[in-house]
């Protein structure tokens, strides 16, 4: 009897201790908190498209005037009207874009689609600025060598997921529900906020690798642009939304 019992209590103990040590598994109540404290989280399906914070030539050589003109003014146009159009109905009016993102798949897929290109491409332009030599720098350069070893590894990694995305869709860098930086790609117009998405985390830096990003500029050297977009990036907001996405977290 005794020995039964001890044997009981290993197996509770070592139960208990295995499961400390996992990650736990953050569900949308998880993810809805923390989208909340962003500043973002005050976006709805009836926001529009905000200025482009720059002139559409101040990307180039990385990015041409043309291709910048008829991204945002065409491109991003489109999206921000179909996702306006697509959350008239009184279910949609009291939601957050992000509370739509977290259960993604109770909307029509021109919600998803429509709502991850308004928001994905608002990330994008704010992330990019004209070339300034900027390069990470304190708490966020720290994380990344914690998670990839150096700065020229991340962004190797977060490169081929650019690189190697099949079909259209976007490379990111993500803090994931442990505080941790990860890479990743989605297809589409999919992004790490939605419910549907495998690599869910708060994005602090992305790129558009669909065609109509680079095709004018680049033809088909994909790998070209995901190259020559290291010399736009804007750190200094990548570091902003870094120390944002850990105070969301706590
Ligand atoms: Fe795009």
């Amino acid at each position: 009897m005794k020995k039964r019992l001890v044997s009981i209590l290993v197996v509770v103990l070592f139960a208990t201790f295995s499961f400390a040590g996992k990650p736990f598994p953050a569900d949308n109540a998880f993810w809805n908190k923390a989208f909340a404290k962003l500043a973002d989280s005050q976006l709805t399906g009836q926001s529009k498209q905000l200025p482009l914070p720059y002139a559409y030539n101040a990307l180039e050589p990385s990015v041409d005037a043309k291709t910048m003109e008829i991204h945002y003014s065409k491109h991003h146009a489109a999206y921000t009207k179909n996702m306006n159009d697509a959350t008239t109905g009184p279910e949609f009016a009291s939601k957050t874009l992000f509370q739509l993102f977290t259960e993604i798949e109770k909307y029509p897929v021109l919600v998803k689609n429509n709502g991850g290109g308004f928001y994905n491409h608002l990330l994008f332009w704010m992330l990019m600025a004209p070339a300034s030599g900027q390069e990470p720098t304190g708490e966020l350069l720290k994380a990344i060598n914690e998670s990839f070893g150096s700065v020229d590894k991340f962004k190797e990694t977060f490169s081929n997921a650019g690189k190697k995305q099949f079909g259209s869709g976007w490379a990111w860098l993500s803090v994931n529900e442990n505080g941790k930086l990860v890479v990743s790609s989605t297809p589409n117009q999919d992004n790490p906020l939605m419910s549907t998405t495998e690599v869910r985390g708060i994005p602090v830096l992305t790129l558009d690798v669909w065609e109509h990003a680079y095709y004018l500029q680049y033809q088909n050297r994909r790998p070209e642009y995901v190259d020559a977009f290291w010399k736009i990036v804007n750190w200094k907001e990548v570091s902003r939304r870094y120390d944002e996405a850990l105070k969301a977290l706590k």
